[in-house]
Protein backbone atom coordinates (compact mmCIF):
# COMPACT_ATOMS: atom_id res chain seq x y z
CA UNK A 1 0.00 0.00 0.00
CA UNK A 2 1.04 3.39 -0.67
CA UNK A 3 2.53 5.42 2.32
CA UNK A 4 1.00 8.80 3.17
CA UNK A 5 2.70 11.65 5.05
CA UNK A 6 0.46 12.71 7.89
CA UNK A 7 -1.82 9.35 7.32
CA UNK A 8 -2.44 6.98 10.20
CA UNK A 9 -3.71 3.40 9.71
CA UNK A 10 -5.29 1.82 12.80
CA UNK A 11 -4.38 -1.70 12.09
CA UNK A 12 -5.58 -2.80 15.83
CA UNK A 13 -6.99 -6.38 15.87
CA UNK A 14 -10.24 -5.36 17.64
CA UNK A 15 -10.89 -2.87 14.89
CA UNK A 16 -9.67 -5.15 12.49
CA UNK A 17 -11.84 -7.56 13.86
CA UNK A 18 -15.04 -5.28 13.97
CA UNK A 19 -14.64 -3.53 10.53
CA UNK A 20 -15.28 -7.00 8.67
CA UNK A 21 -18.79 -6.94 10.35
CA UNK A 22 -19.47 -4.08 9.56
CA UNK A 23 -18.22 -4.51 6.31
CA UNK A 24 -20.53 -7.58 5.71
CA UNK A 25 -23.75 -6.69 4.06
CA UNK A 26 -25.70 -9.19 5.83
CA UNK A 27 -25.47 -7.19 9.10
CA UNK A 28 -28.31 -5.21 9.83
CA UNK A 29 -29.14 -1.62 11.48
CA UNK A 30 -28.94 -2.24 14.83
CA UNK A 31 -25.42 -3.98 14.67
CA UNK A 32 -23.93 -1.76 12.03
CA UNK A 33 -24.83 1.43 14.29
CA UNK A 34 -23.55 -0.56 17.60
CA UNK A 35 -20.33 -1.09 15.47
CA UNK A 36 -19.67 2.37 13.99
CA UNK A 37 -19.56 3.27 17.50
CA UNK A 38 -17.39 0.73 19.09
CA UNK A 39 -14.98 1.37 16.38
CA UNK A 40 -15.12 5.47 16.51
CA UNK A 41 -14.39 4.29 20.77
CA UNK A 42 -11.20 2.58 19.51
CA UNK A 43 -9.80 4.85 16.98
CA UNK A 44 -10.64 7.81 19.56
CA UNK A 45 -8.31 6.30 21.63
CA UNK A 46 -5.41 5.96 19.38
CA UNK A 47 -6.20 9.57 18.01
CA UNK A 48 -5.91 11.04 21.83
CA UNK A 49 -2.16 9.53 22.14
CA UNK A 50 -0.42 12.80 21.96
CA UNK A 51 -2.72 14.55 24.14
CA UNK A 52 -0.59 16.28 26.68
CA UNK A 53 -0.24 15.15 30.78
CA UNK A 54 0.42 17.46 33.59
CA UNK A 55 1.34 16.04 37.33
CA UNK A 56 -0.72 16.20 40.01
CA UNK A 57 -0.11 15.57 43.44
CA UNK A 58 -2.56 12.70 44.64
CA UNK A 59 -3.66 10.88 47.93
CA UNK A 60 -3.83 7.09 47.61
CA UNK A 61 -5.44 5.32 50.85
CA UNK A 62 -1.73 4.77 51.16
CA UNK A 63 0.17 8.02 50.55
CA UNK A 64 0.50 11.04 48.91
CA UNK A 65 1.83 10.42 45.27
CA UNK A 66 2.40 12.30 42.17
CA UNK A 67 0.36 10.77 38.93
CA UNK A 68 -1.12 11.88 35.92
CA UNK A 69 -3.96 13.93 33.96
CA UNK A 70 -4.57 15.55 30.63
CA UNK A 71 -3.16 18.85 30.62
CA UNK A 72 -6.35 21.07 30.26
CA UNK A 73 -6.36 20.40 26.54
CA UNK A 74 -9.78 20.65 25.73
CA UNK A 75 -11.64 18.90 22.58
CA UNK A 76 -14.10 19.40 19.98
CA UNK A 77 -15.36 16.82 17.93
CA UNK A 78 -17.48 17.35 14.56
CA UNK A 79 -19.49 15.37 12.76
CA UNK A 80 -20.14 15.89 8.86
CA UNK A 81 -23.72 15.47 8.35
CA UNK A 82 -25.30 12.95 8.25
CA UNK A 83 -22.89 9.52 8.76
CA UNK A 84 -20.48 11.41 10.73
CA UNK A 85 -23.52 11.30 13.58
CA UNK A 86 -22.97 7.66 14.17
CA UNK A 87 -19.08 8.01 15.23
CA UNK A 88 -19.64 10.34 17.98
CA UNK A 89 -21.52 8.56 20.74
CA UNK A 90 -18.51 6.22 20.53
CA UNK A 91 -16.11 8.93 20.61
CA UNK A 92 -18.35 11.07 23.80
CA UNK A 93 -17.37 7.29 25.54
CA UNK A 94 -14.10 8.26 26.13
CA UNK A 95 -14.18 12.43 26.05
CA UNK A 96 -17.58 13.09 27.87
CA UNK A 97 -16.55 16.63 28.04
CA UNK A 98 -15.71 16.93 24.61
CA UNK A 99 -17.96 19.64 22.71
CA UNK A 100 -19.54 18.26 19.67
CA UNK A 101 -19.93 20.87 16.27
CA UNK A 102 -22.19 19.41 13.84
CA UNK A 103 -20.97 20.99 9.77
CA UNK A 104 -23.18 19.72 6.87
CA UNK A 105 -22.72 20.44 3.27
CA UNK A 106 -23.29 19.28 -0.62
CA UNK A 107 -21.99 20.26 -3.70
CA UNK A 108 -24.35 22.26 -6.11
CA UNK A 109 -24.59 20.08 -9.01
CA UNK A 110 -24.29 22.66 -11.27
CA UNK A 111 -21.34 25.14 -9.54
CA UNK A 112 -19.87 22.30 -7.99
CA UNK A 113 -18.73 24.60 -5.31
CA UNK A 114 -19.96 23.62 -1.44
CA UNK A 115 -23.16 24.34 -0.33
CA UNK A 116 -22.65 24.55 3.87
CA UNK A 117 -26.52 23.87 4.84
CA UNK A 118 -25.45 23.45 8.78
CA UNK A 119 -22.90 25.32 10.41
CA UNK A 120 -22.58 25.02 14.33
CA UNK A 121 -19.51 25.56 15.94
CA UNK A 122 -18.65 25.78 19.56
CA UNK A 123 -17.89 29.19 20.27
CA UNK A 124 -14.55 28.30 22.13
CA UNK A 125 -13.20 26.38 19.36
CA UNK A 126 -10.32 28.44 19.20
CA UNK A 127 -9.19 27.12 22.77
CA UNK A 128 -9.63 23.42 21.48
CA UNK A 129 -8.10 20.84 19.18
CA UNK A 130 -10.95 19.51 16.86
CA UNK A 131 -11.96 16.03 15.60
CA UNK A 132 -13.54 15.86 12.28
CA UNK A 133 -15.52 12.57 11.67
CA UNK A 134 -16.83 10.99 8.87
CA UNK A 135 -17.14 7.38 8.30
CA UNK A 136 -16.22 7.43 4.79
CA UNK A 137 -13.33 9.38 2.94
CA UNK A 138 -14.70 8.64 -0.57
CA UNK A 139 -13.36 11.83 -3.40
CA UNK A 140 -12.37 13.48 -0.43
CA UNK A 141 -14.73 16.51 -1.16
CA UNK A 142 -16.67 16.72 2.03
CA UNK A 143 -13.82 16.07 4.38
CA UNK A 144 -11.71 18.54 2.61
CA UNK A 145 -14.53 21.37 2.81
CA UNK A 146 -15.27 20.82 6.02
CA UNK A 147 -11.99 20.85 7.18
CA UNK A 148 -11.64 23.84 5.04
CA UNK A 149 -14.85 25.52 6.97
CA UNK A 150 -13.27 24.75 10.59
CA UNK A 151 -10.04 26.10 9.76
CA UNK A 152 -11.64 29.90 9.30
CA UNK A 153 -12.69 29.20 13.29
CA UNK A 154 -9.21 28.88 14.41
CA UNK A 155 -9.34 25.79 16.55
CA UNK A 156 -5.66 25.10 17.62
CA UNK A 157 -5.42 21.95 15.70
CA UNK A 158 -7.78 19.56 13.78
CA UNK A 159 -7.70 15.58 12.62
CA UNK A 160 -9.78 14.00 10.65
CA UNK A 161 -11.30 10.47 11.59
CA UNK A 162 -12.92 8.26 9.13
CA UNK A 163 -13.34 3.91 9.59
CA UNK A 164 -12.53 3.58 5.73
CA UNK A 165 -10.55 5.74 2.64
CA UNK A 166 -10.22 5.78 -0.78
CA UNK A 167 -6.35 6.60 -2.16
CA UNK A 168 -8.33 8.62 -4.09
CA UNK A 169 -9.66 10.45 -0.98
CA UNK A 170 -6.31 10.52 1.18
CA UNK A 171 -4.52 12.06 -2.09
CA UNK A 172 -6.99 15.06 -2.13
CA UNK A 173 -7.52 15.80 1.33
CA UNK A 174 -3.71 15.27 2.17
CA UNK A 175 -2.78 17.81 -0.93
CA UNK A 176 -5.15 20.67 0.56
CA UNK A 177 -4.81 19.66 3.97
CA UNK A 178 -1.52 18.72 4.62
CA UNK A 179 -1.18 20.15 8.22
CA UNK A 180 -4.15 17.61 8.78
CA UNK A 181 -3.75 14.71 10.95
CA UNK A 182 -5.97 11.82 8.93
CA UNK A 183 -6.90 8.27 11.02
CA UNK A 184 -8.46 5.55 9.29
CA UNK A 185 -8.97 1.96 10.13
CA UNK A 186 -8.70 0.70 6.83
CA UNK A 187 -7.38 1.77 2.89
CA UNK A 188 -9.03 0.37 0.26
CA UNK A 189 -9.20 -0.01 -3.33
CA UNK A 190 -10.96 2.47 -4.86
CA UNK A 191 -13.83 4.19 -6.09
CA UNK A 192 -16.28 3.20 -8.36
CA UNK A 193 -17.57 5.46 -11.26
CA UNK A 194 -20.64 6.64 -8.75
CA UNK A 195 -17.79 7.52 -6.31
CA UNK A 196 -18.85 4.22 -3.71
CA UNK A 197 -15.43 2.71 -1.92
CA UNK A 198 -14.83 -0.42 -3.06
CA UNK A 199 -14.97 -2.82 -1.61
CA UNK A 200 -16.17 -0.11 1.01
CA UNK A 201 -19.27 -1.06 2.78
CA UNK A 202 -21.77 0.67 0.87
CA UNK A 203 -23.65 3.95 1.79
CA UNK A 204 -22.68 4.83 5.76
CA UNK A 205 -25.20 6.77 6.44
CA UNK A 206 -28.01 4.34 5.32
CA UNK A 207 -26.62 1.94 6.98
CA UNK A 208 -26.59 3.72 10.37
CA UNK A 209 -29.60 4.89 9.97
CA UNK A 210 -31.82 2.13 7.95
CA UNK A 211 -32.69 4.38 5.17
CA UNK A 212 -31.77 1.74 2.79
N1 LIG B 1 -20.02 7.44 1.29
C1 LIG B 1 -20.44 6.23 1.75
O1 LIG B 1 -21.25 6.15 2.66
N2 LIG B 1 -19.95 5.12 1.15
C2 LIG B 1 -19.05 5.16 0.16
O2 LIG B 1 -18.63 4.10 -0.32
C3 LIG B 1 -18.63 6.43 -0.29
C4 LIG B 1 -19.13 7.55 0.29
Amino acid sequence: MQSYKNVFVMDHPLIQHKLTFLRDASTGTKNFRELVSEIATLMCYEATRDLPLMDVETVTPMQKTTTKVIAGRKLAFVPILRAGLGMVDGMLNLVPSAKVGHIGLYRDHETLKPVEYYNKLPQDIEERDVIVLDPMLATGGSAIDAITIVKRSHPKSIKFLCVIAAPEGLEALTAVHPDVQVYCAAVDEKLNENGYILPGLGDAGDRIFGTI
